[in-house]
């Protein structure tokens, strides 16, 4: 038993974020706001602080498994953590990515693996990467009725084709190609395309030339949205701080703070106290003022 409940308490109540209105957000309204999650209880305080998005990245591979890239990630890793996300999500609206060769063998596989994400994973759309190699791919999923984000620029999964994970689009030749990527996408039905790692003014040519919203990671101001990894925005991996993020908070060095203090109550003896202990042969008191002691959801009805 935990007591993580804080996450409740809803301070943006608004209605669902709807795939229609990511579309609409194109054509004027506020820049799109995308985070990742990967658990119910950050999905719940993220989606409370009011992202347009939540993206379940298969950067859980290395942000939640400690992997040197995210190639390993399965789709029932995917499902699992979707699932967990999807409980503490009310607002938002939800995308998984394909995992590494989820897609990449053929249309048709790509949607056999779309459909498992929806299904099992809980998701409302999924997230595929590559340009003019995956259209056909995305095209068969959309064609399915499930909306799909595009993802060009870097892609981590052609981490080795790449040489590592290095900025893209340097040069006209390149830029091009990401520019005929991008479209090749939008053509073929994605709703949104994510840009990563590409310089401003490519990421500006790609956003003046498709009719769909680019949500950029490193790609500069001109996205009609942004995405960061939760963990990389409140400052959580002490020793790793990438070139385009921006850290609003130091949880790192707060969490180890916490923790630290609470080692050294535990071990003088600090805590626990009278306080935080349930009072003796009452029947009633089961519980420590305040609720169960228990993250989860005081109200029923979990989505999944
Ligand atoms: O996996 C992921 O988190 C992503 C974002 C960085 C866009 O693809």
């Amino acid at each position: 038993m935990y007591s993580g409940g804080s996450g409740g308490g809803s301070a943006v109540q608004a209605k669902k974020v709807t795939v229609p209105e990511l579309r609409r957000r194109k054509r004027g309204g506020l820049p799109l706001a995308m985070v990742t999650a990967y658990d119910f209880t950050m999905a719940r305080l993220v989606d409370a602080a009011g992202v347009d998005l939540i993206l379940v990245g298969d950067s859980l591979g290395m942000v939640v498994q400690g992997l040197a890239n995210t190639l390993p990630v399965t789709i029932d890793e995917m499902c699992y953590h979707g699932r967990a996300v999807a409980r503490g999500v009310s607002r938002a609206h939800l995308v998984g990515d394909m995992p590494f060769m989820s897609y990449q063998v053929s249309p048709a596989q790509a949607l056999e693996s779309a459909g498992r994400l929806i299904k099992e994973g809980a998701y409302e759309s999924v997230k595929i990467e590559g340009g003019e190699e995956t259209a056909e791919h995305v095209r068969r999923v959309v064609r399915a009725g499930i909306p799909v984000m595009g993802h060009v620029g870097l892609t981590p999964q052609s981490v080795h084709a790449l040489g590592g994970f290095r900025m893209q689009g340097r040069g006209e030749e390149a830029a091009a190609k990401i520019v005929a990527d991008a479209r090749a996408i939008e053509e073929a039905g994605a709703y949104a395309i994510v840009l990563e790692a590409i310089p401003p003014d490519v990421a500006a040519r790609v956003t003046a030339e498709v009719a769909v919203p680019t949500i950029g990671i490193g790609a500069g101001p001109a996205c009609d949205g942004q995405v960061l990894v939760c963990t990389d925005l409140l400052g959580m991996a002490r020793d790793h701080a990438p070139k385009f993020t921006k850290r609003y908070a130091e949880l790192g060095d707060a969490i180890v703070d916490a923790v630290t203090r609470y080692v050294a109550e535990v071990q003088s003896g600090a805590f626990p106290t009278a306080e935080h202990a349930y009072k003796p042969n009452r029947t009633g008191d089961e519980y420590p003022e305040g609720g169960t002691g228990i993250g989860g959801p005081r109200e029923p009805a979990p989505r999944h």
